[in-house]
Parts: C-alpha cells; structure tokens; sequence
C-alpha cells in the first residue's frame, strides 16, 4: 500500500492522527519521518491522546524513549540521535522494545521497521500549515485504513 494524503491545517493532521488511532492495535509499528517541524511529535501526541494517554506527551529527543499507558502500553521515540550512528540500525534493536506488547511510534524513524510490518508515514512540508502524508506499508492490514 502507498498513498498520499492532503493535509491543510494543524486541525486535520490532528483529526488525521485521531482517526488512526482508532484503527491501531497491539504490536503496531509506526515509522515517522519528515523534517525538523515537520509535525512528527504534534501528531503522536493526538494519536497517544486519542488512546487515552493522560497527561502530557513531550518529545523524547534527549531520552531517546518515553513509555505511555493508555488503551495500550505505548513507546514513543525520537531516532533522531541513533542516525549519525555507525549502526544505526543495531542501536535500536538495543532499545530492546517488546514490539508485541504495545504500540510503538517512532520519529525518524524511516529505517528501523524490525517487525516487518510497520506503517511508514513521510511528511513532507508545505506552504504553512500544509504537509503531505505519504503512507506505505507492506502488510495488507494497511491498505484498509478508513482516513
Ligand atoms: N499541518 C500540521 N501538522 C502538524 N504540525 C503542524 C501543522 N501545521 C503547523 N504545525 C506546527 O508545526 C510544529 C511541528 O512541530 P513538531 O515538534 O511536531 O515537529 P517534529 O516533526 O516533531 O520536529 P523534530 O524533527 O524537531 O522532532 C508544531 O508547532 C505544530 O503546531
Ligand atoms: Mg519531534
């Protein structure tokens, strides 16, 4: 699957983000990618809001990894500091997240899909508040998402 979504406004990436995450489940795999302020933070923080995380979700750049608990156990990562690595790559199998158990985001997080599965979302930056999502998953589940 590979498709591409208009976005116009701060408000539809967050509705966009919103109606996602209604369709996650346990040992989903999402790989955010995109420039600095491209939204990769803004919209995990709508998606872990609409499953329920409460309290506030703040980027994990400097920890590397926040864990959440919501409707699901949620890990949320900023890869950003993993790509200057040699292996980046080994670097974060070494996080040694339990992919099955829980939902995981990742930002920066275009080379790291170690289920297999992960939906990949591009983000590219227009004029304004305009992006383009670019969404593309090789597991059939994907190509079923209602956006
Ligand atoms: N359509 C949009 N989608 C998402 N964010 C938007 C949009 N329009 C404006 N913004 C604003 O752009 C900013 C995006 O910042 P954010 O921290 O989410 O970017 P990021 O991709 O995580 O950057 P970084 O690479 O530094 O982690 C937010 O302040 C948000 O309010
Ligand atoms: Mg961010």
């Amino acid at each position: 699957m590979r498709k591409h979504l208009e976005i116009g406004s701060a408000l539809q990436m967050r509705d966009f983000g919103i109606s996602l995450a209604a369709q996650l489940r346990m040992g989903d795999l999402l790989l955010l990618d995109g420039p600095l302020g491209a939204g990769k933070t803004f919209l995990t923080q709508h998606i872990l809001r609409a499953l329920n995380v409460q309290g506030e979700v703040t980027s994990p750049t400097f920890v590397m990894m926040k864990s959440y608990q919501g409707d699901f156990s949620i890990n949320h990562i900023d890869a950003y500091r993993l790509l200057d690595l040699v292996n980046p790559r080994q670097a974060f199998e070494e996080l040694d997240i339990d992919f099955d158990s829980s939902i995981t985001i990742v930002e920066w997080g275009a080379g790291f899909d170690l289920t297999g599965e992960a939906l990949h979302i591009g983000i590219d930056l227009g004029e304004g508040e305009h992006r383009t999502l670019t969404l593309e998953g090789a597991d059939s589940r994907w190509g079923q998402l209602q956006l």
